[in-house]
């Protein structure tokens, strides 16, 4: 049995004003829930969020980390940091850090180690574009994904997939959930090639365009573990509902 989890992408979105209300918001409105929860703010207000969630039952994630421990690299953020910073999470290879920084899969096999090491969770991002998906290649696409940034890896233990169909991303664009499940239930088949002693026990989340009124069906798959919701996690109200339907 694979607890529910919701993970929350603020992406480049935020300001200390702003956080604090929606923070408070949804703790206030987060009442009866099952799934573990967690906030990915951006990285310069992982220390006010922190704060915020007290000693609440929702936990804290990086949206990216350091494919390098520590050293001369302006900018860079590694995972010891964020985990000194209170986080259990991070997001590996989004389609945004693919796409706006050309992440390859050997860098992001680099990242997930470093942040395993760090003792954080990761949470690695697989999705077609809308023309692989029309060219009938998104299971191609989603399994090299898959392979080469798994590739230095021992076993899937510490890990988690989020399935994010770059088509649904921000668009309004849901995949419908026999779509969603028919890819989790063909990467959850890749993954027990990979690792059989643990692909069961691993959750695979769905992100693009999760929204209250459509999380619970898709949550109703069998293979779908969870959601990585950017807009929606943005409004207390609708984040609090996500959460309560997983
Ligand atoms: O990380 C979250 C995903 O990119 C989904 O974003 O819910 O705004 O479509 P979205």
């Amino acid at each position: 049995m694979r607890q529910p989890l919701v993970i929350a992408n603020w992406k480049m979105h935020g300001k200390g004003a702003f956080n604090q209300a929606l923070v408070s918001d949804f703790l206030a409105l987060l009442k009866e829930y099952r799934a573990a929860c967690v906030l990915c703010p951006p990285t310069v207000y992982l220390g006010q969020v922190a704060q915020l969630l007290g000693s609440r039952d929702v936990m804290l994630g990086a949206q990216d980390c350091s494919h390098i421990d520590e050293g001369a690299y302006t900018g860079e953020v590694s995972a010891e940091m964020l985990r000194d910073c209170g986080c259990e999470w991070v997001i590996v290879g989004h389609s945004e850090r693919r796409q706006y920084h050309q992440e390859s899969d050997a860098l992001l096999a680099a990242k997930l180690t470093r942040a395993q090491r760090a003792g954080l969770t990761p949470v690695l991002c697989v999705g077609e574009t809308q023309e692989q998906r029309e060219a009938g290649a998104a299971e191609h696409v989603v399994k090299a994904q898959l392979l080469g940034a798994l590739s230095d890896l021992s076993d899937l233990k510490g890990l988690a997939i989020a399935y994010e169909p770059v088509w649904a991303i921000g668009t309004g664009l849901t995949a419908t959930p026999e779509q969603a499940q028919d890819m989790h239930a063909f990467i959850r088949s890749v993954l027990r090639e990979f690792d059989a002693a643990n692909a069961d026990a691993l959750r695979i989340l769905y992100g693009g365009s999760v929204k209250a009124g459509n999380a619970a069906e898709l949550f109703a798959q069998t293979d779908i573990d969870g959601a990585l919701v950017g807009g929606a996690s943005l409004d207390a109200e609708a984040f609090a509902a996500i959460v309560s339907a997983a």
